[in-house]
């Protein structure tokens, strides 16, 4: 059955209702009816519709309570330009519905239907080089052409109509991890010159604030200005090339923005998000997450730095939570199977781990976690990127783990409903260095994200719960504050920094923190520039130095190599906490302590190697903030703590292969089995165990 059918059709509010996004944070599990919600990404559309009924029940026995649908079946839902096709939806999700089973439904705009292309090709991304991709992958459009944009809201609003008084639709993922390609044809080019005109009102303004004096690259009108694409030496003005990955972040917003719109006016009591890619630099998630009701995520903990030692996508988990200033969010991708497109990538990972990952999830703050995928692909380019089931459904030991951690957490429910993630301590992400850097690596050998993994590390293995805060967040709750290379800066986040110190925080940076303005302008400051005075230091010399060549003496009378970097530090107010170990500069300050106001600056001016380099600095700083470590954890184990009104909920999560013992500070009782630990509390290979203050005066929170 073809042509606009509204089978749910009511009357469009007369209000639009934008006001979610901002107003009080959404509550996911009631949002979801007082269920954690606990789901499977799914596409019926590739299976017999007999199959179906078979996949709804066995969902059901494995406490799956919602399926995110349809993200990639544009052409199944709009088969000709303007006639729409919804009965395969329709009764997917009646199938569904009937087992308890509500649905997210994607907006399927990450993938284009090849008639779109036939008749509109420019719909596709340019690359730098001027050509334009073909059809056959994914993604593949270019956010500024009007037609790709007319068929953005057409198709939206479609599906809106049909959907937005479904029973069995709680609400819409816009698009899919939003991000990639740069688009660098004509017409982004204008809309790039026109978003400059915006930002600097007069030429003279753009021409003085990017330095276009250098090379002689000054530009007489706005249609002069290029994009960064390929260029001879592929050389491009660092300004302008920030400026263009604030334009395509921005971009990606206005377009995320649009849906939004659509979705809000037409189906305001539904929410809204977006899965999003954890520590991808591409967009500013800060701002990109004003406008959805909540964040969600996609989680590959097998993609994250030593994922079988350590906590693996802990960072990432903890960095999209701090995108929405803390508020609890979802996974809405999480890792079921071995990933894999034409190779398959890696090792089979024990079944317990995967339930081990994503109680992860939910230690970290999610309320929600969401498998990829239900069942394997049979087809196209994922045939090896497992699902929770492989292709002959057969309920494999995934599927056990999947459904075990299931009905683990409708027991634990109640308990997590409410809590929340709450830190002493933040990590200052910054998205305007990370470009800056990515324009400019600095040195080969550094890498922006390695450096807030030195200390986030450190915090996680002193058992401390870290906040990733952003440039526009409130710093005033944390007792320490960690701003690794704050390389791009302006005065208003000089301002606040200054401020949080005085009142009493405590500040860490790095190297490379003060260098550049908010333009990718080096300052004609003393290094380091605007934070000198903070950090109390000078520094008229350093050695971009590698290959370990170097090594720091302190804190205390340790060793340790270092990797990257040294700023030969110069204390104008500063104590040395250590000094360098070698060559022309060894006795010179590597890392200081700066007391200014109420609170404290350190600054550390290289990269150690050594993760307890870290372990003792931060040591040192958390004393001078009167802010208790726990004793180091075992390696592969991780402790995350949720609390509410007086109860905390720890989560002691095993990555190992061996069973593991942690000492904790006081007694709790396991939140599953209601039992009493011990206060040295044994946690089985591949395992986690969740534990749970006493309620005041009464029994354990949860028997
Ligand atoms: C994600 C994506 C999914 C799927 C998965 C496995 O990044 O959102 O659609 O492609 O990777 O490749």
């Amino acid at each position: 059955m073809c042509g606009i059918v509204s089978v749910y059709m009511l009357a469009v509010p007369a209000v639009r209702t934008q006001e979610r996004a901002s107003a009080k944070p959404l509550d996911l599990i009631e949002w979801n009816g007082g269920k954690f919600l606990y789901g499977v990404d799914y596409y019926p559309e590739a299976w017999e519709e007999g199959q179906w009924e078979k996949d709804a029940t066995l969902m059901q026995e494995a406490g799956i309570n919602f399926v995110r649908l349809a993200e990639f079946a544009w052409v199944k839902m709009e088969p000709q330009q303007g006639r729409f096709n919804f009965d395969w939806l329709d009764r997917a999700l009646q199938v569904l519905n009937a087992h308890g089973i509500k649905a997210i439904l994607g907006t399927p705009t990450a993938s284009p239907p090849a008639w779109l292309y036939e008749k509109y090709p420019d719909i596709a991304a340019m690359d730098p080089n001027g050509i334009r991709y073909r059809y056959g992958s994914r993604r593949n459009y270019c956010l500024h052409n009007p037609d790709f944009v007319a068929a953005t809201r057409r198709i939206v609003t479609a599906i809106a109509e049909h959907y937005r008084d479904h029973p069995g639709v709680i609400g819409w993922q816009i698009d899919n991890e939003l991000g990639d390609p740069k688009c660098f044809d004509p017409l982004s080019r204008v809309a790039f010159q026109k978003w400059c005109q915006r930002k600097y009102q007069t030429l003279d303004a753009l021409n003085k604030a990017w330095g276009t004096v250098f090379w002689g690259h000054t530009y007489q009108a706005w249609s002069e200005i290029p994009l960064p694409w390929n260029t001879l030496e592929n050389a491009h003005n660092p300004s302008l090339a920030l400026d263009f990955d604030r334009f395509q972040s921005d971009s990606t917003h206005a377009y995320l923005d649009t849906q939004a719109a659509i979705l809000r006016t037409m189906a305001p009591h539904q929410a809204v998000t977006h899965n999003e890619m954890g520590l991808y630099a591409g967009v500013d998630y800060y701002n990109l997450n004003r406008s959805v009701d909540f964040v969600a995520w996609d989680n590959y903990p097998m993609f994250e730095k030593d994922y079988a030692q350590y906590n693996g996508p802990g960072l990432a988990h903890d960095l999209m939570r701090g995108s929405k200033n803390n508020q609890n969010y979802m996974v809405m991708e999480q890792q079921g199977g071995l990933p894999g497109w034409s190779t398959f990538s890696g090792r089979q990972a024990s079944p317990g781990l995967y339930r081990v990952w994503a109680y992860q999830s939910v230690a970290h703050g999610a309320d929600g976690v969401c498998y990829f995928r239900w069942r394997t692909s049979r087809y196209g380019t994922e045939q090896y990127w497992q699902g929770v089931l492989d292709q002959d459904s057969f309920p494999n030991s995934r599927y056990k783990a999947v459904a075990q951690t299931g009905k683990e957490l409708g027991q634990l429910t109640e308990l997590l409903h409410g809590s929340k993630v709450v830190s002493p301590v933040a990590l200052l992400v910054s998205p305007d260095s990370r470009w800056a850097f990515e324009i400019q690596p600095l040195v080969e050998g550094f890498h922006y994200d390695r450096q807030l993994h030195d200390f986030y590390d450190a915090f996680r293995r002193a058992g401390v719960s870290v906040d990733v805060a952003f440039p526009e967040s409130d710093f005033s709750a944390y007792r320490m504050l960690v701003a690794p290379a704050l390389f791009v800066t302006d005065q208003t986040l000089v301002d606040k920094l200054s401020a949080y110190v005085k009142n009493g925080g405590t500040l860490i940076l790095s190297f490379r923190s003060g260098v550049k303005d908010e333009h990718n302008v080096v300052t004609n400051r003393t290094l380091p520039g605007a934070f000198a005075e903070l950090a109390g230091v000078a520094i008229h010399d350093f050695d971009p130095q590698i290959n370990e060549e170097q090594e720091v003496v302190g804190p205390g009378e340790s060793h340790f190599p270092t990797c990257v970097w040294s700023d030969i530090l110069e204390p104008t107010t500063a104590k040395i906490v250590a000094t360098y170990g070698k060559g022309y500069y060894a006795g010179k300050a590597a890392v200081t302590e700066n007391g200014v106001g109420k609170g404290w600056v350190y600054y550390v001016g290289s990269e150690s190697t050594s993760p307890f380099f870290y372990d003792r600095l931060i040591a040192r700083a958390a004393q001078k903030s009167s802010l208790p470590l726990n004793a180091t954890l075992p390696q592969g184990v991780e402790l995350a703590v949720r609390q509410k009104a007086g109860v905390k909920i720890l989560f002691v999560l095993n990555y190992t292969d061996r069973a593991q013992t942690v000492a904790l500070d006081q007694v709790y009782h396991n939140a599953l089995t209601g039992r009493q630990e011990p206060l040295e509390v044994k946690i089985p290979a591949f395992d986690v165990k969740v534990l749970t203050t006493p309620s005041p005066g009464g029994p354990p929170a949860v028997r």
